[in-house]
Order: structure tokens, then C-alpha cells, then sequence
């Protein structure tokens, strides 16, 4: 018995990005049959082999043990929801998708990255799967970018930039001098000009900052003790006190009962106005960034949170 935990194996094996693909071939009706596969790799230049392998659960093993050959489609990046479709046993899977057969009578799909259209020569045992081994008889390939699959989930190839050095070239110890480039700077500078609207707000309507983030923190939560509140602040540098506590409650932003403190109905408004403003700037920032650009940055700002101090904690 392996003492490999299964769920771990396959997260650890999800480190191993690959294109995705859709292997075709056809039943002994002849009728059209297609997975995804992710498994696809290269073999041999000479001769040209190459090998993908499918799971016996899979309900279309027969025909590709049967039929003798299957085409692979190596998927463009726009081809996801296809990918989805090739990978449900349910579905009519061919229902909709623009195909046409090949010589052997192979379904060839419409759209592809590349196609390896293929003789199988070998099948081998590989545990739960078959591994099967087919000769090149032809591909094609078009200009497109490719679909990844990596850590189960979907992504997009993107080449990284030749400049492989990085950016914190632009220190220097000796003279006490840093460039713009220098990425600390860059994220406090990206922070203070972010938040100086908000701050600005903050001050005209009486509140400081630490009051602001006492407030943020009691919006979010219940009922908080003041010891907690003071640790889960930690991070913003400031450390409430009890005469903050005390400055709050006399201006009813908060109620104290025993030992825990709640946001009033008061404070809950003054909070909520900043918080619209904080908003409005959002939205106009976001303007300027693509889709992919903001999912990128906030990918990066969670893992810098992460490695720097712990996991944000979910706040709903
Ligand atoms: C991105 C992706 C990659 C996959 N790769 C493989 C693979 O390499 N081998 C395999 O057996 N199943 C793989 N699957 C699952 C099959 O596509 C799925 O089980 C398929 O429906 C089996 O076909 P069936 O209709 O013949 O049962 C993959 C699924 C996805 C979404």
C-alpha cells in the first residue's frame, strides 16, 4: 500500500505546467470521440513520437485502443470553455464544435495552436492509465498563444522579458542612493499617493488615522475585545491605545461592553462615508489597468502580504 497522499501527490504533480490539449479519434461506429489531455508530451525527433496517456475509467479507452490512430489539438488560449467540454464523459462533446474528419476519418477540430495527427504504435500499461505512443504522420501549426494548465487551473504562456537581472540593480550602499526602480520604494510611494485622498478625507471629518483603522477593523468584525483589536492592527505600524479607545467612545463611534467593543451606529456612518470615498478612488484607478494587469497585481500584493507577515483573513 502507497503512503503517498493522494490529494498532495496530485497538487505536487499540478506544479508541472502544461499546454492542454484535446486528443480525437473515432468509436467503432465511427462516430467522432475526444478528450482533454494534459498528459501529452514529446517522445522522438527521429522518428517523430509522441505520447499522451488516458485513465481506463475513461469511457472513449475502446476506441482509442481500437481505431489505430487519434489527431492531438494542442488548445489556443480563447479555448477553455472547449476544453471543459472535451473533459465532461456526459456531453455530447462534438454538439456545436466546428470539426471535419481526416483521411482515416479522424476528427480534425476547426481551431488549434498546433495538431499532431498520429498512428498509435504503442500502448502501454501506466497504472490507472494507457499510455499511448504515436507516430507523427503530419502537423500543422498556427500562430496563436497557448492554453496552460498549471496547479489546476487555467493560465496563459507569457514569455519573460530578456532582461533577466533583477530590478534591485538600482541600489546603491555605498552612496546611500536607490533608483526609481527600487521596488520598496515603489510599493511605499504607490501607498501613500493611493491614500492621500482618503487620508485627506479622514482629517477633514476628525478622524486619525489610527481611529480610521479601529473603525475599518470594528465595521468588519463583531464584537472585538480591545486586545484583539490591538493585535490585529499590528500590521498598520500603529498601536491603539487605551486613549484612543476612550477618544472614540466620546464621540460615540463606538459602544463598550465589558470587556469588547462594537462599532455605534455613529461611527458605522462616518465609516461608511470614507469607505465611499475610498471607492470612488478605486474605481477611478482601476480605469487604467487591464483585466489581466489587476488580477496580476493582485496576485503579487497577496503573496508579498503572505511571505511579509500571514494570510489576509478572510473578512466575508
Ligand atoms: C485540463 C485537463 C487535462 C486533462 N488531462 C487528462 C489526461 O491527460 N488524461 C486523462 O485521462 N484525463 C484527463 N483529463 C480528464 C478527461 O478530459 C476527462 O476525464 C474526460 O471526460 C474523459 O473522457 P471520457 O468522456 O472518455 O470519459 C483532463 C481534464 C482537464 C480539464
Amino acid at each position: 500500500m502507497s503512503k503517498i497522499n493522494p490529494n498532495n501527490f496530485r497538487n505536487a504533480l499540478g506544479q508541472f505546467a502544461t499546454g492542454v490539449t484535446i486528443v480525437t479519434t473515432i468509436d467503432d461506429n465511427n462516430l467522432p470521440v475526444g478528450v482533454t489531455a494534459s498528459s501529452f508530451n514529446s517522445v522522438s525527433l527521429d522518428p517523430p513520437l509522441v505520447l499522451w496517456s488516458l485513465s481506463k475509467n475513461a469511457k472513449s479507452m475502446p476506441a482509442y485502443q481500437n481505431s489505430g490512430g487519434f489527431n492531438v489539438h494542442v488548445l489556443a488560449s480563447h479555448q477553455m470553455d472547449l476544453s471543459n467540454k472535451f473533459a465532461r464523459s456526459t456531453e455530447d462533446k462534438f454538439e456545436n464544435v466546428e470539426w471535419d474528419s481526416c483521411e482515416e476519418g479522424i476528427p480534425v477540430l476547426a481551431e488549434y495552436a498546433a495538431l499532431f495527427r498520429c498512428k498509435t504504435n504503442f500502448q502501454y500499461e501506466g497504472g490507472d492509465h494507457i499510455i499511448f505512443v504515436g507516430e507523427v504522420i503530419s502537423y500543422e501549426t498556427n500562430n496563436l498563444p497557448v492554453l496552460v494548465f498549471h496547479a489546476g487551473k487555467y493560465a496563459d504562456a507569457k514569455q519573460k522579458s530578456v532582461k533577466a537581472e533583477p530590478i534591485l540593480a538600482g541600489i546603491d550602499l555605498g552612496l546611500g542612493q536607490f533608483s526609481n526602480d527600487f521596488l520598496l520604494y515603489l510599493l511605499s510611494r504607490a501607498h501613500f499617493q493611493t491614500s492621500y485622498p482618503v487620508r485627506k478625507e479622514c482629517l477633514r471629518m476628525g478622524v486619525s488615522e489610527p481611529e480610521y483603522f479601529c473603525l475599518s477593523l470594528l465595521s468588519m468584525s463583531g464584537p472585538i475585545s480591545r486586545k484583539d483589536t490591538i493585535s490585529r492592527l499590528e500590521h498598520t505600524g500603529h498601536h491603539p491605545d487605551s486613549e484612543i479607545f476612550a477618544r472614540l467612545e466620546r464621540k460615540k463611534y463606538i459602544d463598550s461592553n465589558n470587556n469588547d467593543i462594537t462599532i455605534s451606529k455613529k461611527g458605522r456612518e462616518v465609516f461608511i462615508s470614507i469607505l465611499a470615498q475610498s471607492k470612488a478612488l478605486e474605481e477611478q484607478l482601476l480605469k487604467h489597468f487591464s483585466n489581466d494587469e489587476l488580477l496580476e497585481a493582485n496576485n503579487f500584493l497577496k503573496k508579498l502580504i503572505k511571505i511579509t507577515g500571514s494570510d489576509i483573513p478572510e473578512l466575508w
